[in-house]
């Protein structure tokens, strides 16, 4: 079973990009083939900076590292380096209605929000398509924002088979995350960098502790019991203790006694430790540039092996081959 994601290098990873994204491929790297990738070619179509872009890759590469992508188990590798994915992308486009590709929210979305409506954007959904039908890929784990540009995918898929004939593409199915366990921000609403209320994932201890410091709550007195519904400070708390000490800090709340200063000391304490880990590897692995360029490197060997083969059988049901 070929399983295959990419993520966009877009700036620097939150609490909930960590557990809605990061931690889920990392699990499922044990069920199948692995196959995971950085969307830089995706990421351009809403950005225009070069030097960003760059740094933004090799960020995403190291955190991704960091938070236990094991280059032996999964192919690791960034899109561009597979440049038959615009070959792929360009006969797909050919098959692909127009009227498909005007209904989807995501393009609506971010022209909205004041990001250029290129063609790119438009095409976007192509692109992605083309991602996944290169690598014949089984399972595509995304977040349902992504959930309508997996239904893009399948009926390009479906409608390349009808012209070409049965085999020519793969089916994907989507494995979409119901994010049953949505992160909540500091504010309360969800985790997002477009409400510039995250908690990142790694930076310096006082800018961090600092932020969880800031953390909404509401005028309850030391010595009265602090109301638990909507607790922000208990939904985040919830994401890195144990048991036993997500249930102290429940009776803590309910006795009273304790400030919110007090138990926002304890999250960041608990935040702090729960990332230790990845912290120490996101180090050694940053101190050691040539390390990140060659998984990458190996990683797109490997992609572009496999991608070879899928372009030649799709170039010949075509007739270009
Ligand atoms: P942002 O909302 O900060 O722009 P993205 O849209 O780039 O984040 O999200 C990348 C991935 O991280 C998505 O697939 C999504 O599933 C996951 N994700 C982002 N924010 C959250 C959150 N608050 N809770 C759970 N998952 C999230
Ligand atoms: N569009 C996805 C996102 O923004 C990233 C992506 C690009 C992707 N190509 C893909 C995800 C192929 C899964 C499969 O999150």
């Amino acid at each position: 079973m070929r399983i295959l994601t990419g993520l966009q290098p877009s700036g620097k990873l939150h609490v909930g990009n960590y557990f809605g994204a990061m931690e889920p491929a990392v699990r499922l790297q044990e069920q199948g083939e692995a196959f995971y990738f950085i969307a830089d070619y995706h990421a351009m179509t809403s950005s225009h900076k070069a030097d960003a872009l760059r740094e933004n890759v090799r960020e995403l590469a190291i955190d991704f590292l960091a938070c236990g992508l094991d280059p032996a188990k999964a192919v690791f590798f960034r899109q561009s380096a597979v440049p038959e994915v615009n070959e792929l992308a360009w006969i797909l486009s050919t098959i692909c209605p127009m009227s498909l590709l005007a209904k989807c929210h995501s393009y609506k979305d971010k022209t909205s929000q004041g990001i250029a409506p290129n063609h790119a954007l438009f095409a976007y959904p192509v692109l992605m398509a083309a991602d996944i039908l290169l690598y014949d890929s089984n399972k595509v784990p995304v977040g349902k924002d992504q959930k309508q540009h997996l239904e893009v995918t399948r009926d390009l898929a479906v409608k390349l088979n009808d012209t070409y004939g049965e085999g020519t593409a793969v089916i994907p199915e989507p494995i979409i995350r119901e994010e049953t366990a949505i992160v909540i921000g500091l504010d309360g609403r969800k985790m997002s960098k477009s409400y510039d209320n995250t908690l990142p994932l790694f930076g310096d201890e006082k800018t961090l502790r600092k932020l969880i410091m800031k953390i909404t709550t509401d005028s309850t007195a030391v010595e009265d019991p602090k109301p638990m519904e909507n607790s922000i400070i208990l939904a985040l708390y919830r994401l890195f203790a144990s048991e036993a000490d997500y249930a102290t800090m429940v009776a803590d709340h309910e006795r009273g006694g304790i400030g919110y200063g007090d138990l926002k000391k304890r999250l960041a304490d608990a935040y702090w430790d729960y990332f230790a880990p990845m912290r120490e590897r996101r180090l050694a692995i940053s101190q050691d540039p040539g390390y990140v360029d060659k998984i990458l490197a190996d990683g797109a060997d490997r992609a572009r092996n496999e991608a070879a083969k899928v372009l030649q059988r799709v170039r010949r049901a075509v007739g270009l081959a």
